[in-house]
């Protein structure tokens, strides 16, 4: 299928199957394709948490305000996070980086504020959220992304530390009756010549 054909068959998932799993190989291939998101000077200020024992991904769901159902009924759940703690990342920074790129960092560091420093890590969160859409698209799985979560609740659950949670991701199978699959509601967007222009 062509990234077109990808775009325009992709949603936002409501309802999920919860009698269809997702093959392990899959599941496996995501990992491989979040690690390969790219970021700015490539930071990659994140944490990816694969969430799939019932246990835990159900007290989540009841801290995803409307979200509830669709995390119970997925069979998997992925929370991305951001480094919070600055000093972790400047260790990583100093200890593990191309000189090149921690040099870049550290200059960064000097001119911004720790918010600016925040916004920006977060800013990358999203473009791998982008990749993750595109990738499970590909990978012929359905998927919702949401900022619908109780972010200090999943924190708690998670034993979050150094990183913390800024959005989620349901994976898994659209259900048959679900109201918002393309077929049943025609994507809606702005007119091309809206949002693109050319000179
Ligand atoms: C950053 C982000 C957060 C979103 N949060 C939610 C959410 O919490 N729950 C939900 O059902 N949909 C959520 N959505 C889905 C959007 O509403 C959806 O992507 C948009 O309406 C376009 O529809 P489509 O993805 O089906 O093409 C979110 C989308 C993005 C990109």
């Amino acid at each position: 299928m062509s990234f077109l054909d990808l775009a325009q068959t992709r949603y936002a998932t409501k309802r999920y199957n919860p009698a269809k799993p997702i093959p392990p190989g899959k599941i496996e291939e995501l990992k491989q394709i979040l690690r390969l998101a790219p970021s700015s000077i490539n930071c990659q200020p994140w944490k990816f948490t694969f969430v799939q024992d019932p246990e835990l991904k159900a007290k989540l769901a009841a801290v995803s305000m409307y979200n509830e159902h669709k995390i119970q009924d997925a069979p998997l759940l992925i929370v991305f996070q951001v480094v919070q703690d600055l000093e972790v990342f400047e260790d990583f920074a100093r200890n593990e980086w191309e000189e090149r790129m921690a040099e870049m960092f550290f200059q960064a560091r000097e001119a911004l504020s720790e918010a600016q420093i925040q916004g920006w890590f977060t800013l990358q969160v999203y473009i791998a959220l982008g990749f993750c859409l595109a990738a499970c698209a590909s990978l012929e799985l359905d998927a919702t992304p949401m900022e619908g979560i109780e972010k200090e609740k999943y924190a708690e659950l998670l034993g979050c530390t150094s990183h913390h949670p800024v959005l989620a991701v349901c994976v898994g199978y659209r259900a048959d009756d679900d109201f918002n699959d393309p077929a049943r509601q025609p994507k809606i967007r702005r007119a091309l010549e809206v949002v693109v222009e050319s000179r």
